[in-house]
């Protein structure tokens, strides 16, 4: 992975190393704030903006030199001041930092006037984004440098800012852990290298990390997981990892469960090979809840969080699963397989029943890169939301705001349970054409008990096929940052039991 840059706080009247300053402009404001921080860049910001040269429109940049030495400005739009949120001065800091290192910047300095703490979060898990680098396997040399230090201006030093950057980088490097564990090829990341990845980057963090192997699936009866696992040579794990904090509040257990299926080819109901070669990322849920537990051990917020990734490789071999099979779930449900592409649904279900049945969870959201039809149905802009308790839709609808993983909605009527009931077992895998994503929604709901239970599919979301001023293509993290925030916000999830 990419290593993040080391971070400083400026506080004027010191002055900072870095040639390149970022400064932060809000749309239509006053530029005068930047004075402070710094000196020379209000006058070049103000007449850069009355030629037309530049506005500060959302992650529009603006290049000029500063003083008579060598310094460089780069000015870097925040919009308008009524739609300031931490998540656009997150992208700005990007934007910033990927075209400094584009233009070969290793060093740069950050003007943050008028940015509250959060903001100061925010503009910090940016710039260690933009320091994510996607060619992992590429040995010539690379494009673009690595952004080595970065110094943050801000006006007073205060604990509050010092926590800001901590929180910042935090954040930003679970993103990158959760995208670096996407962009591996299938090759490298067996289900079983998963598992490993996982321990090691979650090692010394307090964190209990259990992976259950073949011998301990078969006890608990998941013949769901063990069935999407058997047409590969690589073998299906169950991670497990467990924050339980000292004086975790009582009632509250929090479980985040992530699809990990390393490579989807579909299984016997074999995928065309166009744009086969993605389905790597199809771990990506399972890679944001190995980043979002990492956060939340770094973090310590008071309340228990565990971490589940169902790890399998769906292929087609000897021993696969057929159309057809019917497969015993851990939580005694029957399940018909007329399809083994719906493979993610099938390792979630035992993963959901083991959370709630064998770890005590009281609340409980899983983020799967689950269907296509999502991706049809709301294209690359927001995840889907489906969930089976309003006021838990609504709590990890508005941290996912916050957070800047967008959301919507999409219904869960159970009309929608009609079309996958199976005549020769309990459930049918998957339930035809129409509402593909709901109907595997549905399927996923039949395992949740009557707990609160929130489902986020990310198929549309986790990856980038185009590069945006912001971020890189390749693997997002998307909901990462949502998963440590609903752990942030524990004291808004209300007790259960
Ligand atoms: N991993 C895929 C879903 C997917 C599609 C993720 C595109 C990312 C991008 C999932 O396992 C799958 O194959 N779903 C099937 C379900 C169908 C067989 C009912 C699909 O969406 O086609
Ligand atoms: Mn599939
Ligand atoms: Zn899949």
């Amino acid at each position: 992975m990419s290593a993040s840059p080391s971070f400083r706080i400026v506080v004027p009247p010191g002055s900072p190393s870095a040639v390149l300053l970022v400064c932060p402009v809000v749309q239509q404001a006053p530029v005068d704030p930047i004075e402070a921080l710094v000196p020379g860049a209000a006058a070049v910001l103000r007449q850069a903006i009355d030629r037309g040269e530049f506005q500060g429109k959302p992650c529009e940049l603006f290049f000029s030199s500063l003083g008579p030495g060598d310094r460089r400005l780069v000015a870097v739009g925040l919009g308008p001041g009524d739609k300031l949120t931490p998540d656009r001065w997150r992208r700005a800091a990007a934007t910033a930092a990927l075209a400094a290192r584009a233009r070969r910047f290793d060093a740069i300095a950050v003007a943050t006037p008028g940015a509250a703490p959060e903001d100061v979060a925010a503009l910090v898990d940016g710039l260690v984004g933009a320091s994510f680098d996607v060619g992992t396997y590429r040995t010539a040399e690379r494009e673009a440098a690595a952004l080595q230090n970065v110094e943050v201006l801000v006006a007073q030093a205060s604990p509050a800012v010092g926590e800001a950057v901590t929180r910042g980088r935090v954040l930003g490097e679970a993103v990158n852990l959760a995208r670096a564990l996407a962009n591996e090829p299938g090759n490298v990341l067996s289900p079983r290298v998963f598992a490993d990845r996982a321990t090691a980057a979650l090692a010394g963090t307090g964190l209990a990390v259990d992976v259950l192997e073949e011998p301990a699936l078969e006890t608990l009866g998941m013949q769901l997981l063990l069935g999407v696992g058997r047409g590969s040579a690589e073998p299906p794990r169950l991670v497990v990892m467990r924050y339980e904090p000292e004086g975790a509040r009582p009632g509250t257990t929090l479980a985040l469960v992530g699809k990990g299926v390393t490579f989807d080819t579909g299984g016997i109901s074999i995928k065309p090979s166009e744009k086969m070669e993605l389905m790597k990322y199809d771990m990506a849920g399972g890679a944001a809840v190995v980043g979002a537990m990492a956060a939340i051990a770094a973090l310590r917020p008071p309340v228990r969080v565990i971490g589940l990734v169902p790890a399998a490789e769906n292929m087609p071999g000897g021993r696969a699963i057929r159309p057809g099979d019917v497969l015993r779930s851990a939580s005694g449900k029957t399940v018909e397989v007329n399809n083994t592409d719906a493979e993610g649904r099938l390792i979630l279900a035992d993963a959901l029943w083991y959370a709630r049945e064998q770890l005590g969870a009281t609340h409980l959201v899983d983020v799967a890169t689950l269907t296509g039809a999502c991706v049809i149905a709301l294209g690359r802009v927001n995840s889907g939301l489906f969930g089976s308790d309003a006021a838990w839709n609504a709590l990890v609808s508005d941290v996912a705001a916050r957070a800047g993983d967008r959301v919507w909605p999409l219904p869960l009527d159970e009309e929608y349970a009609e079309q996958i009931r199976s005549d020769i077992a309990d459930l049918l895998n998957t339930g035809g054409r129409g509402g593909g994503a709901v109907t595997a929604a549905k399927f996923l709901q039949a395992f949740t008990g009557d707990l609160p239970w929130v489902h986020l599919d990310v198929a549309g979301t986790a990856w980038l096929d185009e590069s945006q001023p912001w971020m890189a293509k390749g693997p997002t993290g998307v909901m990462t940052r949502t998963l440590v925030g609903l752990a942030l916000s524990h004291e808004r999830i209300p007790a259960r039991g």
